[in-house]
């Protein structure tokens, strides 16, 4: 998709305008001249029967050469319009776009604008949440003959200067596309995204964008003593890897931030079985390395000024005559034993590894992300991520980030006691699964022992990463969670210096 910014008042072809219908649209800037182009009728289709109800599309023929078709979208009262509510919009339009096998589309940016979202930041969003409400994974069937539609070209009228609204246009762009490419792993089954396949598609991003890349093997895990993702590989025919981009903002390499990743490609349980209802959506635990790497996409294409470590664990969690066991006791990389309760916990098992890792690498902080528990989708649903933290400035900055996104993101308390009954055992330093009571908490908590006082961060995406519906910003499947948000967290770290 082409995107060019054009002044309003010059002529337009098109194969569609989308306007953006507020109450009382006479008072959008420009409408009066925008009318004029459609021989005052503008005017006319909006009296008829047009609902200014958000989520509500019309389309009408123009009878014009010109621009064929309007598009209206109900965007409510102009004074309540914000970024959220514009993002959505546009990527319902996408959507109807497609549909409409639409190639060149233009949008009268003014109808998308008010005091609190200016030109710049609706043609940011025309170009995220249009980039995000077009994606559709290109799935294994081999019967469908149809041929996808792109959309080719947007047209971004408006009366501002044209480089900065194309400027703009195209960081939305980017981060669109790359939500869309951490979805397509979270949709890609686990016989197909292996663990090798994760670094494969890591490695070739790593050389697109100059990072530096070391994956690890198995022989290479055995060789540091990285037993906690070694016993969750254990049970499996694939070869683990642990995947380590670093992006270099400065040739010192100073004060890196850490984004590690959860990437089990399927989760079984191990020998604590997941039910067979529970099993199957479990090619998406590797969300948070989707995360992570649909981030890394955005710092590669938009160098923001800060250091960045990329540290992903990936291997599926299977049964077998060779696979880890409920009461077996395991040494992680870091020195730390840790009693098995439960082989279903194993995403905070390569984390502990992966988060001691990125410190040997001299991360000064650290950011997980993780399709950790179900415990998060029962204490806050599926469209929050939940959030624990030890540092309260870090967490307050990252919650603007994820304000700026509209990722919602909740924190839970973590506690002493929590603590305490992590380092409950009678054979080991930790237990993986101290119980079913907030155990959200102890998903994460388990991680922020290997994390001790670096600043950090834990999500858990498990219910965010991942929707059965289809919504306003794309289909059912995978989401991106978090994608968006840990690049605009970079980007303000980069700021902030
Ligand atoms: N991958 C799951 C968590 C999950 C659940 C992700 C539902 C997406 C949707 C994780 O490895 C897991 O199995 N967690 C257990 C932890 C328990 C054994 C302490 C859980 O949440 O039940
Ligand atoms: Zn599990
Ligand atoms: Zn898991």
């Amino acid at each position: 998709m082409k995107i060019t910014a054009q002044n309003k008042e010059q002529n337009i072809t098109a194969d569609i305008l989308i306007v953006g219908l507020t109450r009382h649209p006479e008072n959008t800037k420009g409408w009066e001249e925008f009318s004029q182009r459609f021989d005052g009728k503008l005017q006319g289709w909006v009296k008829q029967e047009l609902s200014f109800e958000q989520h509500t599309i019309i389309t009408y023929p123009t009878m014009s050469g010109e621009i064929p078709r309007v598009m209206f979208i109900g965007m409510d009262d102009r004074k309540k319009l914000d970024e959220e509510a514009v993002r959505a919009a546009f990527g319902l339009a996408g959507k109807e776009l497609i549909k409409k096998k639409i190639k060149h589309a233009a949008v009268y940016l003014d109808s998308f604008q008010n005091d609190a979202v200016s030109a710049e930041d609706a043609a940011y969003l025309a170009a995220e949440g249009m980039g995000m409400g077009m994606y559709s994974f290109a799935d294994y069937k081999t019967s469908s003959n149809e041929t996808e539609i792109e959309l080719e070209n947007l047209t971004l009228l408006t009366d501002e200067g044209s480089e900065d609204i194309e400027a703009a246009a195209n960081i939305g762009q980017v981060f669109g596309e790359s939500v869309n490419e951490a979805r397509t792993l979270v949709n890609m089954p686990g016989n197909i995204l292996t663990a090798t396949a994760l670094a494969d598609y890591a490695q070739e991003m790593g050389e697109q964008y100059g990072f530096e890349m070391d994956i690890l093997d198995k022989a290479q895990m055995e060789e540091l003593g990285m037993g906690a993702i070694l016993a969750v590989n254990q049970g499996s025919v694939e070869e683990p890897r642990l995947i380590v981009m670093k992006y270099k903002a400065t040739d010192a390499f100073e004060d890196p931030l850490a984004l590690v990743g959860k990437g089990i490609t399927f989760d079984t349980g191990g020998y604590s079985l997941k039910p067979k209802d529970g099993i199957v959506g479990m090619k998406g635990d590797m969300g948070g390395a989707a995360a992570v790497l649909g981030a890394m996409k955005i710092i590669g294409e938009l160098k923001p000024a800060k250091n960045v470590i990329a540290v992903i664990a990936s291997t599926d969690n299977m049964v077998s005559g060779n696979a880890f066991k409920p009461d077996d006791v395991i040494t992680s990389l870091s020195g730390k034993t840790i009693e098995i309760l439960n082989t279903d916990a194993e995403g905070r098992l390569v984390l502990a590894d992966s988060v001691t890792y990125a410190k040997q690498l001299g991360a000064t902080r650290i950011i997980d992300v993780a399709t950790l528990t179900g415990g998060v989708i029962v204490a806050l649903g599926m469209d929050k991520t939940g959030a624990l933290t030890n540092d309260e400035s870090f967490f307050e900055e990252f919650l603007e980030a994820a304000n700026e996104t509209g990722e919602f993101v909740w924190r839970l308390p973590l506690t002493e006691n929590d603590k305490k009954r992590l380092r409950k055992s009678d054979v080991a330093d930790l237990n993986n699964s101290p119980g079913r009571d907030g155990h959200m908490i102890f998903g994460g908590g388990f991680v922020g022992e290997f994390v001790d006082n670096t600043p950090w961060i834990h999500l858990d995406i498990a219910g965010t990463s991942f929707t059965s519906a289809a919504y306003d910003l794309g289909p059912k499947g995978g989401t991106g969670a978090m994608v968006r948000t840990l690049a605009m967290m970079v980007e303000s770290l980069a700021e902030g210096k």
